[in-house]
């Protein structure tokens, strides 16, 4: 069977330029995401610091451009200083987020030589949970600061005489949530962000902030929590954050994929939210959207449970994602980049063994897991304008949401290099989706590649055989007189590339 779509997609359509920080991951200090992830000093691919390059490799095709870090719930509990000079002197710590020991062979330094091997940013997140203003201006300090004063001699004393530069930085992480060490009320969060982000923003100006949001949107406080926050701190900030994990934990296939309309519905109330504090302060100013943390994470749920406490960088959040996964979490990258024009930030979560589209074997290889390649294509293949298209897709109706359309999609034009991106998702479990699409304003450009990652398996994975979820280019889109024409296979996620 064929179901029919039209679309109109327009050059002058411009939902917003795409900022590539879009395209952000994140590396907490949970499980296996630094040790025996990004570091393991005895892996044959081990670099002279101890990083493995088959994950640098793997990470630098996905081209992450902003990595969050070091957390995470962990960040809440976590001393900086642990994790700076030299490596024989750093104490182990337990980390009561997780539950595990912290050896510190990593920390701040370690990671900014990471960063620079993978040509990342790093969106710094400081402690507000058990510390505050002066760990974090310290850290601002010992960072950002060129020389002459004690943090930041301390750091060229540490064998880094150049500043680290850091530009993007978390206040504290899911302070809403009462799982997170020190949580506060947003009176109180609010209260001690506007101060931490003026020391900090006197230490170096050229920084932005990011002030906590809510946890999800599910969570009793949220849209009060973002009011809150952000009457207290609107002037001294720069964005607000916003974390989902979605699961198919009912098995309900339809259901499952429509939950970025969840996630729609997430950023179009803070946007609200946001402007609502805007238009009670008079502000000219207007705060965007740091998607912070975003994924499906419930497949390891149950293992996580079984882990033995205060053990050094067990297998936590190793969640071995499937088919379906990989569709959802192309449908969660359309959804931030129809908002393009406020969403500014965001990071997959994780990059590395935690909840990641990279996987590692001690002393073995690294491997790539289906959530790879959507979020590989958007990030290499979207970069330039989001635009607005005129859809006309038929609708299902699913447990949790009406209306949700078979067809999900957005373009991105890069008038640089003209070409045009489409990423498409066909949602529909048993039919091929037939789609016409008018470009004419896209005048002499034609299809260079239609790019598909299909599977009749909805659970399959790559853990045991590496390209069972893999892409081929063997899509049919075509473009005839301005009009383009695609088919897309039933549960499809399509990247329709042109070019003049
Ligand atoms: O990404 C895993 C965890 O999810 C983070 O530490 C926390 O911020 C969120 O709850």
């Amino acid at each position: 069977m064929v179901v029919q779509a039209k679309m109109t997609i327009d050059k002058e359509f411009k939902i917003g330029e795409i900022d590539k920080r879009i395209y952000g991951s994140f590396i907490e200090h949970l499980g296996r995401a630094v040790y025996e992830g990004i570091y393991e000093p005895d892996h044959p691919s081990a670099d002279e610091q101890g990083f493995r390059s088959d994950v640098i490799e793997l990470v630098k095709q996905l081209q992450v451009p902003l990595v969050r870090y070091p957390g995470g719930n962990f960040v809440s509990g976590y001393n900086w200083e642990d994790g700076v000079g030299p490596v024989a002197e750093r104490p182990r710590k337990l980390d009561l987020a997780w539950r595990t020991t912290e050896t510190n062979q990593i920390g701040t330094n370690e990671f900014m030589d990471w960063a620079k091997k993978i040509n990342a940013e790093v969106n710094m997140a400081v402690n507000l949970g058990t510390r505050g203003i002066d760990a974090a201006r310290n850290l601002v300090e010992y960072c950002n600061h060129t020389s002459g004063s004690y943090w930041s001699d301390l750091r060229i004393s540490h064998g880094y005489t150049d500043p680290h530069k850091i530009k993007t930085w978390c206040l504290g992480n899911e302070m809403d949530g009462p799982w997170q060490i020190g949580h506060r009320t947003a009176h109180e969060y609010g209260r001690v962000a506007v101060e931490t982000a003026k020391a900090m923003k006197w230490v170096d100006p050229t920084i932005e902030l990011v002030a906590c949001g809510s946890s999800n949107r599910h969570m009793p406080t949220f849209a009060e929590w973002e009011a809150t926050v952000l009457d207290h701190t609107y002037d001294h900030v720069d964005y607000i954050s916003l974390h989902t994990y979605y699961g198919n934990r009912d098995n309900d296939l339809g259901n499952y994929l429509a939950q970025s309309m969840d996630m729609d519905q997430f950023i179009y109330s803070v946007i609200s939210t946001a402007d609502y504090i805007k238009a009670k302060k008079r502000s000219k100013k207007t705060i965007n959207l740091s998607f912070d943390e975003w994924n499906v994470w419930y497949h390891s749920n149950d293992a996580d449970k079984k882990i033995e406490p205060w053990s050094i960088a067990p297998p936590q959040l190793e969640d071995i994602y499937n088919f379906e996964d990989a569709l959802l979490v192309g449908s969660m990258l359309i959804s931030m980049l129809k908002r393009a024009d406020r969403v500014k930030i965001a990071c997959l979560a994780q990059l590395v063994n935690v909840i990641a589209p990279i996987m590692t074997e001690k002393g073995g290889e690294a491997w790539k897991q289906s959530i790879f390649y959507p979020y590989m294509h958007a990030s290499v293949f979207g970069r330039g304008t989001a635009l607005h298209s005129t859809v006309s897709s038929p609708k299902y109706d699913s447990k949790d949401f009406t209306d949700v359309p078979y067809l999900d999609t957005v373009s991105v034009h890069d008038e640089d290099n003209e070409t045009l991106t489409i990423f498409a998702v066909n949602r529909h479990q048993t039919d091929v989706l037939s789609l016409d699409a008018d470009v004419r304003s896209f005048e002499g450009y034609k299809v260079v590649e239609h790019i598909v990652l299909e599977n009749d398996d909805v659970k399959a994975t790559n853990q045991h055989n590496r390209s069972n979820v893999t892409p081929h280019s063997n899509g049919d889109a075509s473009v005839d007189n301005g009009q383009l024409s695609a088919n897309f296979s039933k549960l499809s996620w399509n990247v329709i590339r042109l070019a003049k």
